[in-house]
């Protein structure tokens, strides 16, 4: 029942792949995944309903769902010897280093899922990393602080399970807050997947050459971390602090116009998206949303609405069709939510492994594809004979 969209020979001939995960209509500002709209999923769905989807193709039904989440559920728990891994890195280390650092070292403890040619091993590795990534994380946030690990928790959701591991103490119980647990599944939902991005398709590059799984994950955690990707969410908030209050919002719009001044608004613009992205927008109203539940008052969110609302009336802004895109709002709910800035890029690779798993599970079994290979305009030097080091 679904149509097929076409392409320019222009645009085929520049592909990097072919994917039927997610579609992005730039100019129109769309994002579906499977054909499904973000906008319809982000409001009606769960994290872990689209991870199916993007993984299997179709929404579940009421039993596959139960039965995928179950055997994600199982998979929380991280090899006991892994939890001293962590003891290897400084407390101060950024979580982005850690959950890079322990999800290339999962290569070294599954073996038994990683011929990538077995269609069932290569489910299990998918539904492994997918499950353990929330612990790896809280478990990257309680190091850093100086508290003592929790064990996953199975009878909570994936996202009641991290907010457990992470805010929870073993000295009391803790209680999940729906409204905080519903936003940040929708927060999930809203960065499992964005087509051929940069950190998807380093994702997709180091898997093509038959990579263990594991360690092409991590590839991709290093691609996000960059502040001109997925760091963009940390640098978004520190840049909305660093004005501080609606007044400074001008200089900023000034020096981010000013190509003498390296300084970019942060969570603005967008390689594909020349419009609104969807996901912004959609994050904008939970910020709304978990701002009223929590009966947060922090004065960042007004000057984010603010910082928008001048720079989308401002003719540079206009004219290179910049918009706020995904990172621009996430910082300031996660921050109201209590994570500290050095966790949000965190939470973004978090989500971004469903993306990066069903990307890497289409990629391998297509039995057509080859290992990547992009060429290059070579600038160098033409060929010229070698000279004696006495003689130059
Ligand atoms: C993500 O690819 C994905 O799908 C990524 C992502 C995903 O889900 O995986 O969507 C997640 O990475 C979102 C982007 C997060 N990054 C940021 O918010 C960092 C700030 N944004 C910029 O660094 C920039 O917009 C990029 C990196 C996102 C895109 O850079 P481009 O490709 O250079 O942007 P462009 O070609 O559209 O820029 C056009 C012009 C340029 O000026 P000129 O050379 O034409 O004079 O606009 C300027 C840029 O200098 N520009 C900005 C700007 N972004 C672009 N000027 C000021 N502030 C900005 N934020």
């Amino acid at each position: 029942q679904t149509g097929k969209f076409t392409y320019d020979p222009g645009f085929t001939s520049t592909a990097s792949c072919e994917s039927g995960l997610t579609y992005i209509d730039g100019d129109e500002g769309v994002l579906l995944h499977r054909g499904y709209p973000i906008g319809q999923l982000a409001e009606q769905s769960s994290f872990m309903e689209v991870a199916y989807l993007l993984l299997n193709h179709e929404l579940p039904s009421s039993d596959e769902l139960a039965k995928f989440e179950n055997t994600i559920t199982r998979h929380t728990m991280l090899h006991e010897q892994l939890a001293t891994f962590y003891r290897g890195f400084r407390r101060d280390a950024h979580p982005m280093a850690v959950m890079c650092g322990v999800a290339g070292a999962l290569s070294a403890f599954y073996h038994d899922s990683t011929d990538i040619t077995d269609p069932k091993q290569r489910m299990i590795a998918s539904h492994r990393l997918i499950a353990k990534m929330p612990t790896i994380a809280a478990m990257a946030y309680k190091y850093s602080v100086g508290q003592p690990f929790l064990y996953p928790d199975n009878k909570l959701s994936y996202t009641g399970n991290f907010l457990r591991m992470t805010f929870g103490v073993p000295a009391e119980e803790y209680e999940v807050n729906p409204v905080v647990e519903k936003a940040l599944d929708r927060i999930f939902i809203l960065h499992a997947d964005h087509e051929q991005n940069a950190s998807t398709s380093t994702v997709r590059l180091a898997g093509s050459s038959g990579a263990n799984p594991f360690a092409c994950i991590a590839a991709g955690i290093a691609c996000l971390w960059g502040p001109a990707h997925g760091g963009a969410n940390e640098a978004a908030l520190n840049m909305l602090h660093e004005i501080g209050r609606p007044e400074r919002i001008p200089e900023f719009i000034a020096r981010a116009k000013d190509k003498n001044d390296p300084f970019r608004l942060m969570g603005f613009g967008h390689r594909v998206y020349k419009n609104y992205d969807p996901r912004a927008t959609v994050m904008q109203k939970t910020v709304r949303e978990v701002f009223e539940a929590l009966k947060v008052n922090d004065p960042v969110f007004e000057v984010a609405l603010q910082l928008e609302e001048m720079a989308l009336k401002d003719p540079y802004f206009v004219e290179k069709k910049l918009f706020p895109n995904v990172d621009f709002y996430s910082g300031v709910i996660l921050s109201a939510i209590g994570f500290p800035t050095t966790m949000f890029t965190a939470l973004f690779a978090l989500a971004r492994t469903v993306g990066w798993v069903a990307q890497w599970n289409e990629m391998i079994s297509d039995p057509e594809q080859k290992i990547g290979r992009p060429r290059q305009l070579y600038t160098g030097p033409t060929q010229r004979d070698y000279v004696p080091v006495g003689q130059r």
